[in-house]
């Protein structure tokens, strides 16, 4: 026996509690415990029925990942699973918080299945780049038909136990609060009517009457809608095998598929993406337990799209905002506009009437700043504007209470500035949510110069707590993420300088996994954001503002992007299908003449290369700065913010796996050629390529 999964017995049902926390992956030691408690079972002769529980706050979680990619050591869960399957006594399985994964395909080994109203069951192996791999993909389908067991397994999302019985993958949902002592209930009323242990054929029954047609037609919907990825058609293939193959077969096939998702190095990717996320959230340098601020009520001030973002992100959690706009007419369509996200998200299906009427009392529209000062938190969402933005510090720095976290959402402009219209420094930080603010998961919290510690933690556990991923980052033009933005931007101007078309450029992108290409983004943001930021550089005389460029002309013209039919690309009405333009392109070449430049031939690798390298440059000088604390921030920032392709685990984590001498190489040679101080190599980067080492090493 060892400490992690125990044997016990209460009455004649024979316990078997994993207790491996915080999820009770399962791990090295929970295989082994598992095998050694359940023969432990088996032998005792006074346990007329086995209990599988988990103590802690879920049933197993999974697979331990942090085993993957590492030699399999024995047992292995195929193994583990064997073993259940062997045993002549009747095992119930009692889950609560979530039974995944491999966690699941311990209880479909099990003969009995209850769960709590609360839990959850799922199969989120395609989300790191897997698939279930210790013959899940051969019992859900028997248990609950091919259909659906592709939808969980495709989907990843774990079912609601209502769901799961439904379904037929548990047999009964209990109201009871604790797993252990519902499943001694069911236990013992296995023993009283004697259940039987299912016998193994009853499990591994083939499956008849399936139209072949269902597996094409997920490939085909999967070549849409995931084109880049490994691991969803290796699991139409192992569920295929489930409805084709005898059992057994199955099981083999589908250990060959998964040991094939196994190598890819997607699975690295989406790996290091599922802890990232998680890392981003400890601050090196801020404890743990660093105490925090209490914050429950909020406001916003500026009822924009983004402050109406910003405000409805905080209502769907629960929190009551005040939303002010200093004109009448401006709060009311700001709030409109929110009612309007709601009943729209209310007729998908989303939301019950009940909820959007729930979250929109928790706005509380205002015109007035006196009704701010029983707020704990203030978020400035007003007009990207220093002066604005000052006066606004300043009239949140008399009516704000003592204590009040006032932050800006700020994308351009110096907090630290900010932060001397108030006599409260300590109080400034920035919060930069990512527009639609109600839907990206990305928040960089910006740390100022005199921002407190407390301040620090309390906003980065608000992050948390409304559902974001949030990043700590210091103070700089465009902080982490449009600064790297920026590089990709001005490269790829570059490039179409050079011949490159936009959707040539664009096409690069999303091949290489972005979901939209720099181009559309542009039309998606609006082209006139950029074009007001740079005007407004121009009129300030900032030395480093861009020249006039086609895209300003765009905007100059009204192309504005998706919201006025047409900027970069045209669209038809109501579509969001971005088309190539000739009267751009035209623009476009009279620009280039107007220049003396004489377009050429640009490859694609060369689009990728430049575009993507330029990112990896400016990030490793962030770095350098100390504007983002390690690698993974970066990563995070730009898998949350901007879509970089999860399957490649993030900008900097793909940078090691391309290698940083060759990017180190390929950007000296840029830096030759094309010139500019952007491209002088970092010497982080310099440093790091020269002693073959990574990111990862830092
Ligand atoms: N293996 C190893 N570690 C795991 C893990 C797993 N399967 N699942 C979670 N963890 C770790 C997390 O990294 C985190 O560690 P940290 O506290 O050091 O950062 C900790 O467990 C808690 O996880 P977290 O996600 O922060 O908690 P949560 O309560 O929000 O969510 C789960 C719990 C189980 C729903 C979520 O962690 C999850 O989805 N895990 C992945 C499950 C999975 O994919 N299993 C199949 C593997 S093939």
């Amino acid at each position: 026996m060892n400490s992690v999964v125990s044997y016990r017995r209460v009455g004649r049902v024979g316990v078997i509690t994993v207790d491996y926390p915080p999820v009770n992956a399962v791990g090295l030691a929970v295989r082994a415990g598992l095998v050694a408690a359940l023969a432990q079972g088996v032998e005792d002769a006074d346990a007329a029925v086995l209990l599988l529980v988990a103590a802690g706050r879920t049933f197993m979680a999974g697979a331990d990942i942090r085993e993957f990619g590492k030699p399999h050591q024995p047992p292995i869960l195929p193994e583990v699973i064997a073993a259940f399957d062997a045993c002549p006594k009747t095992i119930v399985a009692s889950i609560h918080g979530t039974a995944l994964g491999g966690g699941l395909e311990i209880a479909m080994a099990c003969h009995y299945r209850v769960a709590l109203r609360s839990a959850k069951l799922g199969m989120p192996e395609v989300k790191l780049g897997l698939m279930p791999g210790s013959g899940g993909t051969q019992r859900l389908p028997r248990l609950i038909g091919p259909t659906r067991a592709l939808d969980m397994i495709l989907s990843g999302d774990p079912v609601s136990a209502a769901q799961a019985l439904a379904d037929g993958l548990i047999d009964a949902v209990d109201d009871g609060e604790a797993a252990l002592a519902v499943g001694l209930r069911v236990a013992e009323r296995a023993c009283a009517e004697d259940w039987p242990a299912h016998p193994t054929s009853g499990r591994t029954d083939r499956i008849t009457g399936i139209d072949p047609a269902l597996f094409t037609a997920q490939r085909t919907a999967l070549d849409k809608r995931a084109p880049h990825l490994f691991s969803p058609q290796r699991c139409v293939d192992a569920v295929e095998a489930a409805v084709t193959l005898p059992f057994a077969e199955g099981v083999a096939r589908e250990r060959a598929l998964f040991l094939a998702c196994m190598e890819s190095p997607q699975r690295a990717g989406l790996i290091h993406a599922f802890f990232a996320e998680r890392e981003v959230a400890k601050v090196p340098g801020l404890p743990a337990n660093t105490p925090k601020r209490d914050v429950r009520t909020v406001a916003v001030i500026g009822a924009g799209t983004m402050g109406g973002g910003i405000a409805m992100c905080f209502a769907n959690a629960g929190f009551p905002v005040r939303l002010l706009d200093t004109g009448a007419g401006a709060l009311d369509r700001g709030v409109q506009a929110i009612g309007r996200i709601y009943e729209a998200s209310a007729q998908k299906g989303k939301l019950t009437a009940e909820q959007v009427d729930a979250r929109m009392a928790l706005i509380h529209p205002t015109l007035s700043y006196d009704d701010l000062c029983d707020a704990d938190l203030v978020i400035e969402a007003a007009f990207e504007n220093m002066e604005v933005k000052r006066r606004i510090f300043a009239e949140l720095d008399r009516v704000c209470k003592a204590g009040a976290i006032l932050a800006t959402n700020t994308s351009t402009l110096d907090i630290n500035a900010i932060a001397d219209a108030t006599r409260r420094p300590q109080d400034v930080v920035g919060m930069h949510f990512f527009s639609p603010a109600n839907v990206m998961k990305l928040l960089e919290n910006v740390r100022g110069e005199r921002t407190a510690e407390d301040v620090v933690a309390t906003v980065m556990d608000l992050a948390r707590r409304i559902g974001k991923v949030g990043v700590l980052v210091g103070v700089c033009y465009g902080f982490v993420g449009n600064r790297i933005l920026h590089q990709r931007g001005r490269e790829v101007m570059t490039l179409v300088d050079e011949g490159a078309t936009p959707e040539q450029a664009d096409r690069v992108l999303t091949a290489f996994g972005f979901p939209l290409g720099h181009f559309a983004m542009t039309d998606l943001a609006g082209v006139d954001v950029g074009w007001r930021i740079r005007e407004q550089r121009r009129a300030s005389g900032d030395p480093e503002a861009q020249a006039v460029n086609w895209l300003d002309r765009l905007a100059e013209q009204g192309r504005f992007g998706q919201k006025t039919g047409a900027g970069v690309y045209r669209y038809e009405p109501g579509s969001r299908n971005p088309l190539p333009d000739p009267a751009v392109e035209a623009l476009i070449a009279e620009d280039r003449a107007q220049r003396g430049l004489t377009p050429r031939p640009v490859s694609d690798d060369e689009i990728r290369d430049r575009c993507l390298y330029a990112m990896v440059n400016e990030a490793a000088k962030i770095l350098e700065e100390g504007i983002a604390a390690r690698p993974v921030d970066i990563d995070a920032i730009w898998l949350h913010g901007y879509g970089f392709p999860a399957h490649r685990g993030g900008l900097l984590f793909w940078a090691d796996q391309v290698g940083l001498p060759v990017i180190a190489k390929a950007i000296e040679g840029y830096h030759t050629t094309l010139g500019g101080a952007h491209w002088a190599l970092s010497p982080l980067l310099r440093r790091l390529a020269d002693e073959g080492r990574g990111f990862c090493d830092l």
